[in-house]
């Protein structure tokens, strides 16, 4: 026998796929925002820059290999399909930064990428413990941030140190990857690249908050963002930066055969774009505040990707 409330659930999801007017918009029709500010796939080309030509084992810089590998192109074409693609993978984040946002907000509290990047005193894991943590990627040629950043509307962000081994990071750049015009981007807010800005964690990106508006920031507070569960709980918070999950998040990994000197501080040389992600430690990533939880769930059901001693 079924109760009358699941009776009644039952009948308005089928009316509803028999008849999806009235219950929202039709499926196909959504734009997202890229296309809601007029922007075309031509107008997202793929970076060519080759950053990455380090990791792989610096396959990049060998176009016979990679022409090699792909013999249906010609080398010049693979070289170049084969940086873009690794580009792509790595720093791209197709406007899924608006959905992180929306189950920050949406998720109870459990889910917070930007207190993930984050190296606030109160978080389990900073830049000098993330890998062992989280076992997420920090991204090279960063640095643990030791206080609020001003330029960053005073989150503890990490930090890039510019050296000659480190220059910057050219998916930035705004003039070349024009970002996407929508809300506050533009107005109160820099609208910034297409690709974002790099975070300090492989596979995360920083793109500015087109929600941020003047009235948003005037409400923010990125004392209370890290310190007062009131305010970072509130399903209405604004933050600044929205952050987008490219495929290297959970791709990139250590390469077997030139791991890091320091598993915190790895050079380019030490990752490999695939497979990745053997050390992602899934309910702490997904679950920042997992501190109650934790004495809860049998020690089974804490798992990472692949179980391991601790
Ligand atoms: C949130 C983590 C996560 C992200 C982000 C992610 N993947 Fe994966 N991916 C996985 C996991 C976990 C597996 C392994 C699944 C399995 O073996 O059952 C996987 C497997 C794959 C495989 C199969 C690999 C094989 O050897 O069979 C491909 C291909 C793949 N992912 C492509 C992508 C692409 C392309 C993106 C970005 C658009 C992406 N992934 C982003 C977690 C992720």
């Amino acid at each position: 026998m079924i109760d009358r409330p699941l009776r009644i659930g039952i009948a308005v999801l089928f009316s509803c796929a028999l008849n999806t007017a009235g219950c929202g918009p039709q499926s196909g029709t959504v734009l997202d925002e890229a296309m809601r500010a007029g922007r075309t796939a031509d107008s997202l080309p793929a970076a060519d820059e080759d950053y990455f030509r380090d990791m792989d084992r610096g396959l990049s810089k060998d176009p016979r290999a990679v022409g090699a590998a792909l013999p249906f192109l010609s080398e010049a074409d693979a070289i170049a399909a084969f940086v873009k693609g690794r580009n792509n993978w790595i720093v791209w984040t197709g406007g899924n930064d608006r959905l992180w946002d929306y189950l920050a907000n949406h998720s109870f509290g459990s889910l917070d990428f930007l207190k993930t990047l984050s190296s606030h005193p109160t978080q389990r894991a900073k830049r000098q413990n993330r890998w062992y943590e989280l076992g997420l990627v920090n991204e090279p040629c960063f640095e643990q941030a030791t206080g609020p950043n001003p330029d960053r509307y005073g989150l503890w962000l990490d930090r890039r140190i510019p050296t000659p081994e480190c220059p910057p990071d050219p998916f930035e750049n705004a003039n070349r990857y024009p970002g996407v015009q929508i809300g506050a981007r533009g107005k109160n807010i820099p609208v910034g690249s297409y690709y974002g800005e790099a975070s300090g964690i492989v596979g995360l990106r920083l793109l500015p908050n087109p929600d941020f508006d003047q009235r948003a920031q005037a409400r923010w507070d990125p004392v209370r963002f890290y310190e007062d569960p009131t305010y970072y709980q509130d399903r209405d918070l604004v933050r600044p930066y929205r952050v987008g999950m490219s495929c290297a998040f959970c791709h990139v990994g250590p390469s077997p055969i030139n791991p890091p000197a320091d598993y915190e501080n790895p050079r380019w040389e030490n990752l490999n774009s695939n497979p990745g992600a053997q050390y992602f430690w899934w309910d702490r990533i997904f679950f920042w505040d997992d501190r109650g939880r934790e004495r809860k769930l049998p020690a089974c059901r804490r798992g990472r990707s692949h179980s391991q001693p601790r």
